[in-house]
């Protein structure tokens, strides 16, 4: 059953496509890879709901669940139309996956997105990105294909100096390829070259998202970002704790529009790659905390404080960038991709659909 404030999510990422885009869907099988994850919540609801409306054949999930199999996929996976299978990307074989060769279009985003997470899973996040990639693109480079994506991060640029921010395309990033991090960062980096090269030596039609901060329905609240650590922290009537200095920026994407842009993308049917979060406002991780407390207020009647404390994980800062906002005109201009949801209201979003759902939408 879908929440009032999460039915309106998903109508506004619909209503986002045009009728053209839309229509690319007819008749398509799609195949998500790590649909158990944040983005994979909100994307597979979103193509639950409107299977009829795309007239979509088959909507086939894929995911390993690395870190726990959410109870919501039983509400999903009675249906015909929407299958979900337990599957490494790394070692399973996807020929065993029914109706997997007949996909038109792959979402690949299977990889642990939260640090402290994929910090603890290292190999296994080169493997997603790198060797799961290669596989798919193995798989799938003789079949049918329409469009593929590639969910990369704006983690590749690493740490931007000031005249790099806001960060466009053609900046290619400040990364180390040994810090704790790293696991993440060059795993995508090295995907997309993979990208870059599958597209062009097989004619494949790859895209590649560089998707910048994202929160809102599909993120856990035990997930260990800080967007989630905030409405945790909200839902429990504890004080919000900042575990740095409050002081690195950000912008923040509501994930109705981070997920149309990662749809477009999907359908635009050739090689390229695209920033895809919000532009404005830049702000502190302190201003985020304050959003939250007074959205928390009016949704929750919550009356907790700001905190500042030190992480009790050494690695919790370390190649953590004081600044990251995206410059997103390219997908502004070639996809029509243009976010609305700026953060304060998005938070509201977020935490009314944190109020209406039960534990097991809410948590790994
Ligand atoms: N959410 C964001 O803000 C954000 C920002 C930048 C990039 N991304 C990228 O977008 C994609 C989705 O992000 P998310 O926030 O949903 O991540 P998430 O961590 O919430 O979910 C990732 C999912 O991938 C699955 N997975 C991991 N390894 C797998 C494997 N070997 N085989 C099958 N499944 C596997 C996990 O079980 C999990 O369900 C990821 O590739 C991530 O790197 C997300």
């Amino acid at each position: 059953m879908i929440s009032k404030q999460f039915a309106l999510d998903l109508e506004y990422t619909f209503s986002s496509l045009s009728a053209a885009e839309r229509e690319k869907f007819s008749g398509s099988t799609v195949l998500i890879t790590g649909a158990a994850g944040t983005m994979g919540f909100y994307l597979t609801h979103f193509f639950y709901k409107f299977r009829d409306a795309l007239r979509l054949k088959k909507v086939i999930c894929l995911d390993n669940f690395i870190l726990g199999k959410p109870a919501w996929i039983e509400n999903i996976s009675d249906d015909p139309h929407v299958t979900f299978d337990k599957f490494d990307i790394i070692s399973d074989s996807i020929e065993n996956i029914p109706a997997a060769a007949d996909a038109n279009f792959v979402l690949h985003m299977a990889s642990i997105a939260s640090p402290p997470f994929y910090r603890k899973f290292p190999i296994e996040t080169i493997d997603a990105n790198v060797t799961g990639l290669r596989r798919l693109f193995d798989f799938y480079r003789v079949k049918n294909l329409r469009g593929f994506v590639f969910f990369s991060t704006s983690e590749i640029y690493g740490d931007p100096p000031a005249d790099k921010v806001p960060t466009d395309e053609n900046y290619n990033g400040n990364v180390s390829c040994t810090g704790p991090r790293a696991c993440y960062d060059e795993s995508k980096r090295f995907g997309e070259t993979l990208c870059k090269y599958f597209a062009q030596e097989f004619n494949l039609p790859i895209s590649v998202v560089r998707l910048f901060n994202t929160y809102g329905p599909g993120m856990k609240i035990n997930d260990k970002r800080v967007v989630a650590d905030f409405a945790s922290n909200i839902l429990h009537g504890e004080d919000i704790t900042i575990l740095s200095s409050g002081a690195p920026t950000r912008t923040f994407c509501h994930i109705a529009d981070s997920a149309f842009g990662c749809l477009k993308t999907l359908l635009h049917g050739r090689y390229d790659f695209f920033n895809i979060g919000i532009d404005k406002p830049e702000i502190s991780i302190t201003r985020l905390a304050e959003i939250y407390r007074d959205a928390g207020r009016g949704i929750f009647n919550y009356a907790g404080k700001i905190n500042y404390s030190v992480s009790a994980d050494k690695d919790y800062l370390t190649d953590n960038p004081q600044r990251r906002c995206p410059n997103v005109d390219k997908a502004r201009k070639i996809l029509g991709y243009n976010p609305t949801i700026y953060v304060e209201e998005g938070v509201a979003r977020f935490l009314n659909f944190v109020k209406e759902n039960p534990k097991e939408n809410l948590q790994w």
